[in-house]
């Protein structure tokens, strides 16, 4: 079984698209029960026999364990790219918004990693977290952005030090610019005919996740050419 947050749009769906086409179980999850019935529906009867969709705020602690107790065995990957963008010069950012970024990136993230630690340290499980090339390298007007990212990225690996003796493995996934509804949701008015497409970085990202008996790939940046 994988779950993948973040489904109901963007990476997430097409990650979705991706697994279901080989038959992988899955539970998908986002906030909105719509979108993410909008990806059920372009699946094939076959596909979504395999899916099951379950909508689910991930600041909400509640909503993550429910998510999670709908499992009756542990998963073989969780793959948690659910986030939103915000972005200007600071000075013009609203603290509701930029509550909201912190929200739906930190709080997240630590909720999800909360749980997953809490019920799977022991058991063999990847955990795939999508940030940004935002947590590696500053970015004007995108200040509070890059603070989230770099902090979840800061989570991420003191939690790999937590779990140094445990078979469940952390990877950080990196992406730049993908063309999907974050930037419409961020309020950033650009041009990404040129950035990725949400399938281009999904197939590179699925192809990346690769392990071995003892090795695992632990660190994946997706660049634009
Ligand atoms: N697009 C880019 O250029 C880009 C570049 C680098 C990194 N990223 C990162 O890549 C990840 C995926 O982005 P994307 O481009 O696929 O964005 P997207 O199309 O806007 O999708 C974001 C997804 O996250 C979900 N989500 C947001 N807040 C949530 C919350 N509080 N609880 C549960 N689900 C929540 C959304 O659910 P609902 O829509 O159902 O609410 C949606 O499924 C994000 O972490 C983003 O920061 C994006």
């Amino acid at each position: 079984m994988i779950v993948i947050t973040g489904a109901s749009s963007g990476l997430g769906a097409a990650l979705t698209h991706l697994y279901a086409a080989e038959k992988h179980s899955l539970l998908i999850t986002g906030r909105s029960e719509q979108k993410l019935a909008n990806v059920m529906a372009d699946l094939t009867p076959l596909e979504q026999a395999n899916v099951t969709a379950h909508a689910a705020d991930l600041c909400v602690a509640q909503d993550v364990s429910d998510l999670f107790s709908r499992l009756s065995t542990p998963p073989s990957r969780v793959i948690h790219c659910a986030g939103s963008g915000y972005f200007g010069p600071i000075e013009q950012q609203s603290p509701h918004a930029i509550n909201q970024l912190i929200n739906n990136n930190l709080t997240s993230s630590i909720l999800m990693l909360r749980e997953l630690v809490s019920r799977y340290r022991h058991h063999k499980v990847t955990v795939v977290v999508v940030m940004s090339t935002a947590a590696q390298a500053g970015k004007a007007n995108e200040s509070t952005y890059c603070a989230v990212k770099w902090a979840v990225k800061g989570l991420l690996e003191s939690l790999r030090l937590e779990l140094k003796d445990s078979p469940m493995k952390l990877v950080a996934v990196y992406p730049g610019g993908m063309a999907t509804d974050f930037w419409q949701t961020s309020g950033k008015d650009i041009d990404t005919s040129s950035f990725m497409t949400a399938a281009e970085a999904a197939t590179m990202l699925k192809q990346a996740l690769i392990a071995t008996e003892h090795g695992y790939v632990s660190d994946i940046t997706l660049n634009r050419s």
